[in-house]
């Protein structure tokens, strides 16, 4: 048995969207995000839902913070919506949605939770979106001068800001078609990446220059490291390969680097696919920030082979959950070690999600046990701790999320909550995990075997 404590200050947290909890979709002046155009799309939604109410977090937030104040979280990431603050997303602000982000922001100080606010979390306003959304270099722009109302508005209260929240769904968005607006053109999924990471070091330009010199400022990239099935299968190997380079590693290197990697130039220019961008294009984006927000929640495994996949998630020790899904709490240290090692970065780490689905979710005596999900919040936390005695400046855990919301293409089908939402009722309930979560940050800490 081993006490894992964590620092006095650490911040102990919970994670969350706009889109994916406010609901109050066209109230007071909201202005549609791609998101609530997307999600009518036949087909697009698993459940067929979309995100008009959500958790009505809208309506709901003084108990919603009540909730997690009862479990003695002290820090809650929110998202700001663009089309609540700017209905347009450029030109006429909403004072009504300032005046909802004040509430929230007040609300969560009153009650000693620290906030933390990401500014772009995947639902750019439809208005942006019919002027060419990211594939309109203008979007940068228009991106840091909605950022700037927030910071002129929020910095005095808000300690941390995230410019974006994994950029990689604005690749799902425009090259895949997976997520919204729904395109699908490699060339186009480039284009919109590196016209973000534009807006990311404009915002922070911004930044620097008007928010209150208390308040900090960061991105949020996910790392999902690749692994290739067979280690000597050259064809695993490459994929993983390019799979690393397109994913975390199309953000990273020119955050904290200031360009493209060389494998990423070099395939972008044989497939033609290579982004506009000017050469002061980088000097912004790999602008120093205060800190970084690391989103991990597991690894991937790749092969071609779907037989040698399974045959090394068995092998490396790992498990499925019920839900299919590898339970490797490894990834974690694996993913900070990246950030270390790889891109030497020497500023705080924020975790700032990491959490599941618990497929195995069932209620018993009128208790939602989430056996799995407790499994996996102390697996990653211990993986973090042993980071942090290797001296990764570690600074918070922030678990997504505090209540089952709209989980994107998976609708209200997959539950990532702490806390139930009933859909008719609304009432919150919590989760056996949420107990067990609660225990951990009284503790600061907890026992492993
Ligand atoms: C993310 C997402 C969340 C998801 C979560 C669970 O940033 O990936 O921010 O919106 O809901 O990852 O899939």
């Amino acid at each position: 048995m081993r006490e894992l404590k964590f620092p006095e200050n650490f911040q102990w947290g919970v994670a969350t969207s706009a889109a994916q909890i406010e609901g109050a979709a066209f109230e007071d002046g909201r202005g549609a995000s791609i998101w609530d155009t997307f999600s009518r799309l036949p087909g697009k939604i698993l459940d067929g839902s979309t995100p008009d109410v959500a958790c009505d977090f809208y309506h709901q937030y003084k108990s919603d913070i009540a909730l997690a104040k009862s479990l003695g979280i002290n820090s809650f990431r929110f998202s700001f919506s663009w089309s609540r603050v700017i209905p347009d997303g450029t030109g006429k602000v909403n004072e009504k949605g300032l005046d909802f982000y004040d509430r929230v922001i007040d609300e969560l100080l009153k009650n000693g939770i620290t906030p933390n606010a990401t500014l772009y979390h995947w639902d750019l306003p439809q208005g942006t979106e019919d002027r060419g959304g990211w594939l309109n270099r203008d979007c940068a722009d228009w991106f840091a001068d909605y950022a700037e109302i927030l910071f002129r508005r929020f910095s005095d209260r808000v300690p941390m800001f995230s410019t974006l929240n994994e950029p990689v769904a604005i690749y799902v968005g425009y090259a895949c078609g997976g997520f919204a607006p729904g395109k699908k053109s490699e060339k186009f999924g480039k284009q919109a990446c590196h016209n973000a990471l534009l807006a990311h070091g404009k915002a922070v330009e911004r930044f620097r220059g008007v928010a209150s010199k208390k308040s900090k400022i960061g991105i949020v990239v996910d790392i999902w490291h690749r692994h290739p099935a067979r280690d000597n299968d050259p064809e695993d190997v490459a994929l993983a390969e390019k799979e690393n380079e397109e994913s975390y590693r199309f953000f990273l290197n020119p955050v904290f680097k200031g360009c493209y990697t060389e494998y990423v130039l070099e395939k972008m220019r044989r497939e033609g696919t290579l982004p506009q961008m000017q050469d002061d294009d980088f000097k912004s984006i790999s602008q120093k920030l205060d800190f970084f927000g690391l989103n991990c929640y597991g690894r991937v495994v790749v092969s071609r082979d779907s037989e040698a996949v399974k045959k090394k998630i068995v092998n490396a020790g790992g498990n499925f959950a019920d839900s299919g899904e590898e339970f490797y709490p490894k990834s974690i240290y694996d993913a900070l070690h990246i950030l270390k090692d790889d891109y030497k970065i020497d500023i705080p780490v924020i975790i700032t999600e990491n959490g599941c689905r618990d497929a195995s979710e069932k209620t018993v005596d009128g208790k939602i046990c989430d056996e799995y999900r407790i499994r996996y919040i102390r697996g990653f936390l211990e993986w973090i701790h042993k980071a942090m005695e290797e001296g990764i400046d570690v600074r918070g855990y922030y678990l997504w999320s505090l209540i089952d919301n709209f989980e994107w293409t998976a609708g209200y089908e997959y539950k990532f909550g702490i806390a139930a939402n009933d859909r008719n009722t609304r009432k919150r309930t919590l989760k056996e995990s949420a107990y067990a979560y609660r225990d951990i940050i009284r503790n600061n800490g907890m026992i492993t075997d």
